[in-house]
């Protein structure tokens, strides 16, 4: 019999625990966690989640600065507010919403973040610690599945676990956090051009998705009573719904479910928690506690 894990309940716990926080630092007369994000151009997805990561921050207490730049924005522009930033002491950690526009470098742009601001930790210095197992920021995504992992008590200890996807804020972070001392996973990486995938994944005791194509993940890939991870979130057209369209996963969830220990919905799993776990970095920056 499955469990449906509640990333919404989950995430909501966790905003309680840090508006908690938030009241002790201001009890003790302590500076309130402030993060920015900085928005270029107008795309539809990118202004839908920098507006939940604004909201995010006011329900927990946080303060927060949107920056919006226009499509066409010199890199060098860019670059000059991020230096701002990085000195601004008001400011405690600040993203800078991918993707940008392409005469932009995100590299240039992401190695510009002073490390120690990074909440999104896509910097190569908070990679590089991770990948050491020294403390910094974590990516969201990985970070709030490892959170899912922690709170519902799955074993991740000797367990084989496949990651579908090599991204570098997903998949690549994910395997070699589960592979690390404390999680103790035998972790495996499929991508695009893995022969004979359904062989692996079939193997698996917890399957991670995240390959961003709907219904990718069928029954047929997935064992008896895994644990299945699905990071999916695509747009679907959907003339019923208000928006015009919903998001999906990539687990064929109807047929998957069913022979699932465990299995994150989409929507309600995995994206709340990546929402929740910016707030955890935010919250780790303004004490000075990343490094
Ligand atoms: N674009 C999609 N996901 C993310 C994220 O986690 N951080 C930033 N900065 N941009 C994104």
């Amino acid at each position: 019999m499955q469990n449906i894990i509640d990333g919404n309940k989950l995430a909501s716990d966790i905003r309680s625990e840090i508006a908690a926080e938030v009241d002790m630092l201001k009890a003790e007369g302590k500076k309130v966690p402030h993060l920015a994000a900085v928005l270029v151009g107008n795309d539809g997805s990118s202004e839908t989640y920098v507006a939940n990561k604004i909201k995010d921050c006011s329900e927990v207490g946080f303060l927060s600065s949107l920056i919006r730049f226009d499509q066409n924005v010199d890199e060098a522009l860019l670059l000059q507010k991020i230096d701002e930033l990085n000195k601004d002491e008001e400011i405690d950690g600040f993203i800078v919403q991918l993707p940008l526009p392409d005469h932009i470098s995100e590299l240039k742009i992401i190695e510009a973040v002073n490390p120690l601001k990074d909440v999104d930790g896509f910097h190569p210095v908070n990679t590089g610690r991770m990948v050491l197992g020294l403390p910094g920021f974590l990516p969201a995504t990985p970070y709030g599945i490892l959170e899912i992992l922690k709170r519902y008590r799955i074993e991740t200890s000797g367990m084989y676990c496949v990651v579908i996807g090599r991204s570098n804020i997903v998949g690549r972070p994910l395997s070699i956090l589960l592979s690390q001392k404390g999680y103790d996973a035998t972790v495996t990486v499929v991508h695009t051009k893995t022969k004979a995938m359904a062989e692996i994944t079939r193997k698996a005791d917890i399957l991670i998705s995240a390959v961003g194509q709907p219904e990718f993940v069928k029954a047929e890939m997935v064992k008896e009573g895994a644990v299945v991870i699905d990071v999916g979130t695509t747009r679907i057209k959907f003339p019923d719904s208000k928006s015009g369209w919903k998001l999906v996963g990539d687990v064929d969830f109807k047929n998957v479910a069913p022979k699932c220990s465990f299995i994150t919905p989409v929507p309600g799993g995995v994206g709340p928690m990546t929402r929740v776990a910016l707030l955890l970095n935010t919250l780790k920056a303004a004490k000075g506690k990343s490094i």
